[in-house]
């Protein structure tokens, strides 16, 4: 009896924990799911290496998100937003805003890399606000 009711609890738990984890995205999803989880941290960091001006640092971690902005809108292809996808269907209602968005992301992310290729630690505090700024505001339109 006590070991049954063990390995009910167990399985019960495997199978909730992989409700909160994004496990089931697949395919394409998963790819840009795993593309924006390295932005998240890129940020973390480049947080950091503004505050401290590491120049390095901020190169680097710009210049990836820098390359994945340039990519980002065909990793949405049309109705690809089942669940576990958080994405709205608003984004192919007007794929122009969209797209526009990534656009901001390109540009602030680009003069965020030149900023810390010339060591200019005021014009890299100020695109990196920029930057902060594109992610939140694609999400608030385009993110459930
Ligand atoms: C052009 C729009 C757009 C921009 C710009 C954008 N995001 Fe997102 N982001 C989305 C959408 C849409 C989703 C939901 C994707 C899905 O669930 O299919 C998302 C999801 C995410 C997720 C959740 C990933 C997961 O595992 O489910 C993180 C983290 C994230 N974005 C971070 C960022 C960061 C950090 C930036 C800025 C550097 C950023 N995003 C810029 C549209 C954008």
């Amino acid at each position: 009896m006590q070991r049954s009711l063990k390995i009910i609890a167990i399985i019960f738990f495997v199978n909730s924990s992989s409700l909160w984890a994004h496990s089931g995205a697949t395919g394409i999803v998963k790819e840009r799911m795993d593309n924006f989880k390295e932005s998240k941290a890129s940020m973390k960091l480049l947080k950091k290496a503004v505050r401290n001006k590491d120049f390095d640092v901020i190169v680097k971690e710009a210049g990836s998100i820098h390359r994945w902005a340039e990519k980002l809108t065909t990793y949405f292809p049309e109705g690809s937003n089942p669940h576990p996808s958080e994405a709205l269907d608003l984004i192919w209602k007007e794929i122009d805003r969209f797209e526009l968005r990534a656009v901001d992301q390109l540009e602030a992310s680009g003069r965020l890399r030149q900023a810390g290729m010339e060591r200019d630690s005021k014009a890299a505090a100020s695109a990196f606000s920029e930057l902060g700024k594109s992610c939140k505001a694609c999400h608030n339109d385009y993110r459930e």
